[in-house]
């Protein structure tokens, strides 16, 4: 790791742990860095000795990936390790590293590609120097605990909630493509010409899984919502932003907009926790888009918290 001693590493990465173990007990210990495409850049504190490191890597998602739907093309990812409690000069420091090795990537200049950092949410002491730097708050990671309580309200009467399967395919896509479509509006979403396409592939091969881990909401024959979520191994991309412990990702949430406010969601919600807890998740994580209106206030009332922040510059060069 080039200059970035083995020692200096564990050290930075030991405080890290030690300060987001106060700061929220549902963060991951922090992980060796990953392989980065230079050199790690560094900071150094007031008394010279190493207040954070940090390494961009380099994601390019293909056009046939279901994941291009999800965020720009290109990432470039800052994976940064602070030392103190108070990281925003640390991390000013870092950021405006990081603008000068931006600035000499000809992909950087592309609309489809972001600067990219997932932020602690309860990290505050950052926020004013991501800001600074020209990045926006687009995603929340958001986390429950099994068995934290939720909102419980009646199940509309005439209304089933019920397994989804093979048979419900049609509608499911649809109502995966509604989540897709309604999140484009908050810069969460990106909709692309293969996106329907990748998304009805994805949708079979979630409805043929027995056990079922979509449940949808019907109502005279019709299906008017969705929840959708994808056992742990499936979920291993994302486990490791949490602790240990059995992760499951609810990976979409949708009820149609004329049906909104009568307590479906809460229902399908509430269906999806007693098979999870049943089925011995400790951890559930989600996405939702932080600008969404609908979408923190509702998972709040369903037990869910922030837990990481999604900060992107687009395209990277509006990183300042
Ligand atoms: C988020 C979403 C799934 C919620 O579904 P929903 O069926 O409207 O959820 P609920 O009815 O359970 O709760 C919504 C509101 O209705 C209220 N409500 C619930 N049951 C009610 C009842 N029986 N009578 C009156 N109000 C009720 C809730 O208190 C809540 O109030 P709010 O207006 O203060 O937010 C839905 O809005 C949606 O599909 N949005 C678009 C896609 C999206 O944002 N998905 C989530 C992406 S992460």
């Amino acid at each position: 790791m080039s200059w970035v001693t083995r020692d200096v590493m564990d050290d930075i990465n030991e405080a890290t742990g030690r300060r987001w173990r106060d700061l929220d007990p549902m963060l991951p210990a922090p992980g060796d860095l990953p392989e980065g495409c230079s050199v790690p850049l560094m900071t150094t504190g007031g008394n010279g000795r190493p207040a954070g490191v940090a390494v961009c890597r380099h994601e390019y998602i293909p056009a046939d990936a279901l994941e291009q739907v999800w965020g720009p093309a290109t990432r470039l990812v800052l994976t940064p390790r602070l030392r103190e409690p108070d990281t925003h000069a640390a991390l000013d420091d870092l950021l405006g590293q990081w603008h000068d090795h931006l600035a000499g990537l000809p992909e950087a200049d592309n609309e489809d590609a972001a600067a990219m950092i997932e932020w602690p949410s309860r990290d505050i002491s950052g926020v004013n120097a991501l800001l600074k730097h020209g990045m926006q708050a687009i995603t929340v990671i958001a986390v429950r605990p099994a068995r934290r309580a939720m909102l419980v309200v009646d199940t509309p009467a005439d209304v089933v909630i019920r397994e989804a399967g093979p048979d419900d395919l049609d509608a499911v896509t649809e109502l995966e493509m509604g989540v897709i479509r309604f999140d484009a509006h908050f810069g969460a979403a990106i909709p692309r010409p293969a996106t329907e396409t990748l998304v009805r592939a994805a949708t079979r091969k979630a409805l043929a899984r027995r056990q079922a881990w979509v449940w949808v909401a019907e109502r005279s024959g019709q299906l008017i919502g969705l929840v959708h979520v994808l056992p742990p191994d499936e979920s291993a991309w994302i486990e490791g932003m949490t602790g240990p412990g059995s992760t499951a990702y609810l990976q979409s949430m949708f009820v149609g907009p004329d049906e909104r406010g009568g307590g479906l969601g809460a229902a399908l919600v509430k269906r999806a926790h007693d098979e999870l807890d049943a089925r011995g998740i400790s951890i559930t994580l989600l996405h939702y888009a932080q600008m969404n209106p609908l979408s923190a206030p509702f998972w709040s009332r369903m037990g869910y918290r922030p837990l990481w922040t999604g900060f992107q510059a687009r395209p990277a060069v509006a990183l300042r």
